[in-house]
């Protein structure tokens, strides 16, 4: 039977490919993290990261061969936008090759919209529509109100950089690297004297809008002005003031979401927290009191499928087959 999508996910740095079938069964995954490359540049290097999709989409789709599941896939999807180019088109274009040699149709998927989705991996009932989202990643800081499948109505957004850029950037000011969200939690737990460092905060104003480059530009003066001090506790005590205040800034936004999301709307109570942003505990726990403060639930990815992945493009694809071929989901 003729029941499995393949999905490529080449937007960013990690090369992915998975196998999921109709029933959202996952098959095959693989993710090659090509951060060993681009973390002496601090940050992604488009041309590198280009080069380096063109030999592991390769290489994993090798692997699968020895599986045998090409006869059995009823098509194809890939990441279109938005993304980084040179990826998106190694990813587009083997996809296409693919369900060309096999004459089985092709879907473009859009990065967020498998973000969105990445929330419904692994449990058995999909989040119903309408939600509100706050997708936190290192190329987004948006909040989206959800209404159908790929369907999307931005409310709130960065006015400069993402909430994972501000992680990744203030990270290199502290020789952490890239991609540095991860470290800077980790070292943030590490930190014995938890008092909190004179280093302004995340834009408060303007609602539910988000601003993290003068409080960037805080932390470089503040670690400038005291390079003198860096040992390992001061570097984990700037990362617990870090984490302490991006957590605090996207709760209290979240929160303004939320009652504009009331007065606006009826009958929205479920909110999505995705991205890679969304793999911190500390994020999760300070949204999580906010949400239930206002009464929504909360619903976040494995910690797994928080940061970019094929399974959740996989995800959106299959909903696309089905919604094409008249198959209603329950
Ligand atoms: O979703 P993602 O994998 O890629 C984009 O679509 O951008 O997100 C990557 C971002 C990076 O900025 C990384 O530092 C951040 O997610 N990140 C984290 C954590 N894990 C990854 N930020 C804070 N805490 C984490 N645990
Ligand atoms: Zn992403």
């Amino acid at each position: 039977m003729k029941n499995l999508i393949l999905a490529i996910e080449s937007s960013c740095d990690d090369s992915c490919i998975s196998i999921v079938d109709t029933d959202f069964n996952i098959i095959f995954e693989k993710k090659v993290d090509q951060s060993e490359f681009h973390k002496k540049y601090g940050g992604v290097v488009p041309e590198l990261a280009a080069r380096c999709h063109l030999e592991y989409i390769q290489m994993i789709l090798n692997d699968l061969k020895e599986l045998n599941l090409f006869s059995r896939l009823c098509c194809v999807c890939a990441t279109k936008e938005p993304g980084l180019i040179g990826g998106l088109l190694v990813g587009v274009m083997t996809g296409k090759g693919i369900s060309d040699g096999l004459n089985i149709p092709f879907f473009e998927i859009n990065h967020l919209d498998g973000h969105i989705e990445s929330v419904n991996i692994g449990i058995e009932k999909h989040i119903e529509y309408p939600f509100l989202t706050l997708l936190a990643s290192g190329g987004h800081c948006q909040f989206i109100l959800t209404r159908e499948f790929c369907e999307k109505i931005i409310i709130g957004r960065t006015l400069d950089d993402s909430a994972g850029e501000a992680f990744d950037k203030i990270g290199k000011m502290l020789g952490i690297e890239y991609p540095a969200g991860k470290i800077i939690e980790q070292n943030a737990l590490l930190c014995k004297n938890k008092e909190m460092l004179p280093i302004g905060s995340p834009m408060t104003e303007n609602d539910i809008n988000f601003s993290f480059s003068g409080f960037k530009t805080s932390v470089m003066r503040y670690i400038e002005k005291n390079k003198h001090l860096l040992n390992n506790e001061f570097i984990n005590q700037i990362c617990f003031s870090v984490q302490e205040k991006i957590s605090h800034n996207l709760a209290i936004k979240t929160e303004s979401a939320i009652k504009f999301i009331n007065k606006n709307y009826q009958n929205i109570n479920n909110f999505v927290l995705c991205g890679g942003v969304s793999a911190n505990k500390g994020i999760i726990s300070k949204i999580q009191t906010i949400c239930q403060k206002n009464q929504f639930n909360l619903h976040t990815p494995q910690l797994k499928y928080a940061t970019d992945n094929a399974t959740m493009i996989a995800f959106v694809g299959i909903k696309k087959y089905l919604q094409n071929n008249n198959i209603i989901l329950h």
